[in-house]
């Protein structure tokens, strides 16, 4: 299977959280990292895989900072249409985008800008090859603990089988709009609505330095994440 003939590949990228487990001024999608800021770098990851033909950016309607937003690749739009939760963000962000049903959709959160191009090309190339849905995911190395009431253990889960569910997630935009217009829960991620409504979902195996900025640590994280990559020892690679 091959990318169809009017067939669109687009990217949604969510920008539109409050970011309040980041604390700070402005929302954590504008801190910078070399010159930068996180939505720019995660954009520009996506945006160096040919293939993708648009994209959008869903800022909340309240932030300041989204109405001065100007990328000079014409592939980019900026749509402020934030929602709620990040469910509703992506449902107003595919409605914005008024792709065709058949067209696939890339789903990337804003917080994650240490995105290789190389994991957005093995998960478009998995998605044309098999025809169907997919999420970039890495295995889990940690032993696992449930607890009962935070602290005591109630047991240790199997991590086998288990993997930490990253974005970009790539779905048919008509399966994936279905998918959300009435989840039995509000979804974390698209790949748990696609899930619920009886979809097989694949893993294609990413990097784990696409790490999610939540907490200041992470932010220090993702920095020192493009710091070792401009030293140029893994450049593309991790
Ligand atoms: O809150 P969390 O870190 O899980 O958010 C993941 C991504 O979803 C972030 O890029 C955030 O901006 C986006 N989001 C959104 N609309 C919301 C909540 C989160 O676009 N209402």
């Amino acid at each position: 299977m091959v990318q169809k003939k009017d067939q669109k590949i687009a990217a949604l990228v969510v920008a539109a959280g409050s970011g309040s487990r980041m604390g700070g001024s402005s929302p954590k999608q504008y801190l910078q990292i070399q010159g930068k800021s996180m939505l720019e770098h995660s954009v520009a990851a996506l945006l160096a895989e040919p293939r993708i033909e648009e994209l959008a950016i869903v800022v909340s309607p309240a932030d300041i900072l989204g109405q001065h937003l100007h990328f000079d690749d014409p592939r980019v739009k900026v749509a402020r249409v934030g929602g709620n939760s990040r469910s509703d963000s992506v449902r107003n962000g595919l409605a914005f985008s008024a792709l065709a049903q058949d067209d696939w959709v890339l789903v990337h959160d804003a917080a994650r800008p240490c995105l290789l191009t190389s994991d957005v090309t093995k998960l478009i190339d998995h998605c044309l090859a098999t025809d169907h849905g997919a999420i970039l995911a890495v295995p889990v190395n940690d032993t696992l603990k449930k607890t009962l009431d935070g602290s005591g253990i109630e047991k240790t889960v199997s991590r086998d089988n288990l993997w930490c569910a990253q974005t970009p997630q790539c779905f048919k935009n008509g399966e994936l709009l279905k998918a959300l217009a009435n989840p039995s829960e509000k979804p974390t991620d698209e790949a748990s609505a696609m899930e619920a409504a009886g979809h097989l979902v694949d893993i294609v195996k990413g990097t784990p330095t696409n790490i999610k900025v939540t907490h200041p640590m992470d932010f220090w994280m993702a920095k020192a994440i493009f710091q070792y990559r401009t030293q140029g020892e893994i450049r593309g690679s991790h």
